[in-house]
């Protein structure tokens, strides 16, 4: 057998920590499966005393992570310390510049600095993995760059932030109220203290912004990703979408549009309606899962632990595995000089159905105000819905669309909000239809 991998684990928090124990408890088999063993021999993180329920005896400690990667006698530096730049940055850098590979499982940096880090690592001969940052556990990466790899993917379709999917998935079984559940998933340790990366839809943006690149080929572009995070989801719109056969999800959605439609790349993260028979309707809870849509292969659906120690372990060992196997692929599915910069599709150009609920005085002549500034701006209605009927009381009154064109509807509701009979903004989401579903 091969001399031993040597590891540096920079970070040794949940994923830190995790992928130590991983690496411990089944030494055996991924030596067999890799051709290889594998040793944890530098560590660091910035507490030293923190117990950490691992034996760290015999491994070497660093203070910081950039100074792990720039001396420890290492072959791969494992990055779980996390953020866009800083420690985290600095300790990619560093192992990079010395041509060790480099196995990690933050989104945010590579989001906003992937491309230049896979260019550092191209010219250096190494491997700059990362299949734990996007949907933990779940193979999505491996599964496009290289299962799907002679394939045209027309579309990615995903749940991609395990928080956002739990309190989604919690307030439609249970009737409670946002801020009750995301309180709930804070103190089951599903959401972070400050929750605003997962709820805000930051994190799916992050991890959007990746898949896009390996399924298209396509330089990563975080500002191009439009995003719209899930505060504003009431119970209301929970049952009124239940009511019309729908579910709310947190949807990420990469799609190339073809060159006849003025093409260009759409990046998309929002709160959408799907049917039940969608595949992404029955994820439920904390789980990920991803639709990835081939021209030959057809639809293919990848789902399992988004997040969590062991899962996002798992995803990272198997890259160290690949490492360790010689097995190689290009960082983002192409050489970093074949990704190309495709302009973004604006969201105003989105065509589909929507979802509009509008709070309004229950006086004569209001639907009249809002048939017509539909009618004037070529939105037509498929079900309109108003329950009750209590002159000058507030009434919502929900309407679903036919397809038309985002900046169709904006027009029309902007017309409305003019309207002194509407009472708050108006509520609005798209209807995500996959085919075949
Ligand atoms: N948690 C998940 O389920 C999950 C899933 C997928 C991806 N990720 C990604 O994995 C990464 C790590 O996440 P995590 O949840 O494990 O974070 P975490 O629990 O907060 O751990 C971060 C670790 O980094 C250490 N650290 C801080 N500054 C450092 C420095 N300058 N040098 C070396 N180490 C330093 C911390 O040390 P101390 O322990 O001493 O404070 C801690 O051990 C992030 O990029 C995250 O987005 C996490």
């Amino acid at each position: 057998m091969n001399k031993p991998l040597k590891i540096g684990i920079a970070g040794l928090g949940t994923v830190g920590a995790g992928t130590f124990k991983l690496l411990q408890t089944n030494s055996r088999v991924i030596s067999e499966r890799c051709g290889r063993s594998m040793e944890v021999t530098a560590v660091s993180a910035s507490q030293r005393k923190k117990n950490r329920g691992i034996d760290l005896d015999g491994v070497t400690w660093f203070n910081d992570g950039a100074e792990l990667a720039a001396q420890a006698d290492v072959d791969v530096v494992v990055e779980v310390i996390g953020g866009a730049e800083g420690s985290a940055r600095k300790t990619v850098e560093a192992a990079l510049k010395r041509k060790l590979h480099v196995v990690t499982a933050n989104k945010a940096l590579l989001a906003n600095h992937g491309v230049s880090l896979a260019k550092m690592a191209e010219e250096g001969g190494v491997s700059l993995a990362y299949e734990a940052a996007v949907a933990g556990g779940v193979p999505i990466i491996k599964a496009l760059r290289e299962s799907l790899a002679s394939n045209s993917i027309n579309r990615i379709t995903g749940i991609l932030n395990g928080t956002c999917n739990y309190i989604l998935s919690t307030m439609r079984t249970t009737g409670r109220d946002f801020e009750d559940v995301l309180k709930e998933a804070q103190a089951l340790g599903y959401a972070e203290a400050d929750p605003t990366f997962d709820v805000d839809g930051v994190d799916a943006a992050h991890k959007l912004a990746i898949l896009t690149s390996v399924a298209f080929g396509t330089t990563i572009d975080i500002n191009a990703v439009h995003v719209e995070g899930i505060r504003n989801i009431s119970t209301l719109d929970i049952n009124y979408a239940d009511e019309f056969g729908y579910r709310i999800k947190l949807l990420g959605l990469a799609e190339r549009l073809p060159e006849r439609t003025g093409g260009g790349i759409v990046q998309r993260v929002y709160p959408c309606l799907i049917r039940p028979e969608h595949p992404l309707a029955s994820v439920e809870g904390v789980f990920n899962a991803v639709v990835a849509e081939g021209d030959f292969v057809g639809k293919s659906v990848y789902e399992g632990r988004g997040a969590g120690a062991g899962p996002t372990a798992s995803a990272i060992v198997s890259d160290i595995m690949d490492i360790a196997a010689g097995r190689h692929a290009p960082v983002f599915g192409v050489p970093t000089g074949f990704l190309k910069a495709l302009p973004s599709v604006p969201v105003e150009r989105h065509v589909g159905e929507y979802y509009v609920r509008l709070l309004v005085v229950d006086r004569p002549g209001v639907f009249a105000d809002i048939a017509s500034a539909f009618r004037d701006e070529d939105v037509s209605m498929e079900s309109v819905l108003q329950r009750g009927r209590n002159v000058n009381v507030n009434v919502n009154v929900v309407i679903i669309t036919h397809e038309t064109q985002e900046s169709n509807l904006v027009r029309a509701l902007k017309r409305l909000q003019a309207n002194a009979a509407l009472v708050e903004p108006p509520h609005m989401m798209r209807i995500e239809n996959i085919e075949g579903a």
